[in-house]
Formats: C-alpha cells, structure tokens, sequence
C-alpha cells in the first residue's frame, strides 16, 4: 500500500474510473453524512419540487405563465443568459454547480406548502438531463406537454425563421425535413432540430428510467391551448397543491391573440408576446404526409408506451392513429 498526496491520488483516481470525472450531483439533504458538512447557511428548501421539462414550442411559456399565477407556486429568477429559463440540467451549466442553481430560487415563505419549479424546454430531449435531474432532485414531479409532433416541428421552423435563422429563411419547410445525409451540414442540423425532440416515446423512455411513471404527467398540449382551466385544474391535482385554485377567475380566451391570456382587470387581458402563438401559413399536404409516414412508427411506439404505464392517450394522437 502506497500513500500519495490528495491532488495526485485524485489524478490517479480519474485515470482508473474516467468514467466518473463528470460530475453527478446529488442533494445533500439527502444524506446524513453530506448535510453534516454542507454549510449552515444553505437551505435544502431551495431546490424545486417540480420541473416543466418541454418540449419546447408545445405551450411551455404558456403552462408556466399560468403556473406562477398560482399564489403557492414560485418560479425561478429569470436567467440572463436564456431569457427565463434556467437550463441547469443540460449544457454546460451543470458544471456550475448546485450553489448556482440554487441561487436562482427564492426562500419560500413556507416551505412545506410552497412550490418551487422551473421550467427549461430544452430538458425534454437531452441525453443527460433526466439522470442528472434524478441524481439531485429525485422526488421532483415532472410536467411535460405533448402536441402533434409534425406541427411542434413547424413550430420550432417558424420560430427559426421568425429570429432570421439564415437556413430557415432559405430553405421551405418541406426542404428542410427532407434534407438528406448529402445535404449541408447546418441544414441537417436543423432538420435535426425540427424532427428529433418529437420521437417522444425515445425521450420519455429514458425519463422513466429514472423516475417512476406517478412523478411524471403529462399535458395533451392541445388541451392546453383549448381548454387551459381544466389542464391546471388537473395539474394542481397532480401537484397536490393547496389552494386549489378555479383558472377560470385567472385566464380567460382574448378574441385578438386567438388564446387564452391572463385577466388583469373586466376588460383588459394579459397576453404572451408576439413570439408565442405566431401566425404563419398552415403545412402543405405534402409536407403533412411527409411527416406523418415519418412519425408514424414512433407514434405508435408511443401510444403502446404510454398505455403500458397508464397514461391517458392524447386526442391528436388517436386520431393520427385512427387514419
Ligand atoms: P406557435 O407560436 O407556433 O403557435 P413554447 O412556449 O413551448 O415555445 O410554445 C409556443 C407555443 O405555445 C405556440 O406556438 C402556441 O401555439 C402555444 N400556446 C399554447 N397556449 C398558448 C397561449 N395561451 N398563448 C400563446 N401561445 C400558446
């Protein structure tokens, strides 16, 4: 046996075990031995009970906007780098560590009623996100919103092209989601980006290795958009959430946005910005097709995984698979 000084026994260690240099962090309120050593000063009350993980263009802005109507429910401080969201779990963020993360929620004024959460869109889809998220909140709920996954790719084009995305303007929508392995690199990218986070069963599939299928619900996102006072009525059930609060005193559909928007007073409404719920032509019927044969293994993939664990099958999904 042979003694050697910390920094080269930790050199030695990640040379036997590389697989370990990425960090994994867990909550230290979890763990008699780590609370014993984690500062006095920080509060195990300071970590979400629930995450809004995306994805993203399926009504994410719109499900937290009404979430932090909620006089129990506490989002976090907006970031500056990514407008609201946080995006801690995915990216290069993680490295920063929990002390960062934790910076950017609130002491709850009662922590046992309060709810913190946070809402990163870009969660939904990442390899990584749902172990790192087990590893340090492991009894968080989780809320994600499904919507066809053809038009969640549109969406995201618009979006794309709605910020001067150079590829996005140059390129139809059909182009961009039938561009092949010889295509430019940037222009697969974005096919990449319109097509991979809607083969849902893949990504939900790996977020139920880690969290039992109870801490995870999910939204048929065009029922958020129809019909928002019964979905937060069923997400503060899912929450147990007290008060139980009626959306219908808080949000109500606003003629002009063509959506539901948060009341302010009898006739004014607070609505989202122009960037959400954008008007653009509908798809054509060839792009339609397209992506409805390319969508259709997954979806049924998806349709079985979620019976198997009990999950109510979204209207647009049944009727996809009806036809
Ligand atoms: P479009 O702008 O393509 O219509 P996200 O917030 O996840 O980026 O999602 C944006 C989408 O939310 C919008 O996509 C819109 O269809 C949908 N949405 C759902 N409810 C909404 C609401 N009350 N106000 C605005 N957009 C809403």
């Amino acid at each position: 046996l042979k003694q050697v000084p910390p920094l080269e026994l930790g050199i030695k260690y990640f040379e036997m075990y590389p697989e370990e240099r990425d960090p994994l962090w867990q909550n230290p309120c979890l763990y008699k031995r780590h609370l014993a050593i984690w500062s006095t000063n920080k509060s195990c009350d300071r970590l979400p009970k629930f995450l809004v993980i995306g994805p993203q263009k399926t009504g994410t802005t719109a499900l937290y906007t009404f979430l932090s109507l909620h006089p129990a429910i506490l989002s976090n401080y907006n970031s500056p780098d990514t407008f609201e969201e946080v995006q801690f779990f995915n990216g290069n963020n993680y490295y920063k560590g929990i002390d960062w993360y934790m910076e950017f929620f609130p002491i709850p004024p009662n922590a046992t009623s309060d709810f913190l959460f946070e809402k990163s869109a870009t969660y939904f889809d990442n390899e990584l996100v749902p172990m790192r998220a087990h590893g340090l909140i492991p009894k968080a709920k989780l809320i994600c919103i499904l919507i066809h996954p053809a038009k969640r790719a549109y969406s995201w084009y618009q979006h794309i092209r709605a910020h001067n995305d150079p590829i996005a303007l140059n390129y139809t929508f059909l182009e961009v989601v039938t561009a092949d392995d010889s295509a430019p690199r940037k222009l697969r990218d974005l096919k990449n980006r319109c097509l991979a986070p809607g083969i849902y069963v893949q990504h939900l599939s790996r977020w139920l290795d880690y969290f039992p299928a109870r801490q995870l619900f999910i939204i048929d996102g065009e029922w958020l958009k129809s019909h928002p006072v019964a979905v937060m009525h069923n997400v503060q059930r899912f929450l147990h959430i007290e008060p139980h609060y009626n959306y219908s005193q808080l949000i109500r559909f606003d003629p002009k946005k063509g959506f539901y928007c948060q009341i302010l007073s009898e006739d004014k409404n607070k609505c989202l910005g122009r960037g959400k719920g954008r008007l653009y032509p509908n798809m054509s019927k060839e792009v339609t097709d397209y992506l409805r044969q390319f969508y259709r293994k997954h979806n049924v993939a998806l349709s079985k995984f979620l019976k198997k664990n009990q999950y109510r099958i979204p209207d647009w999904l049944e009727e996809e698979l009806s036809h």
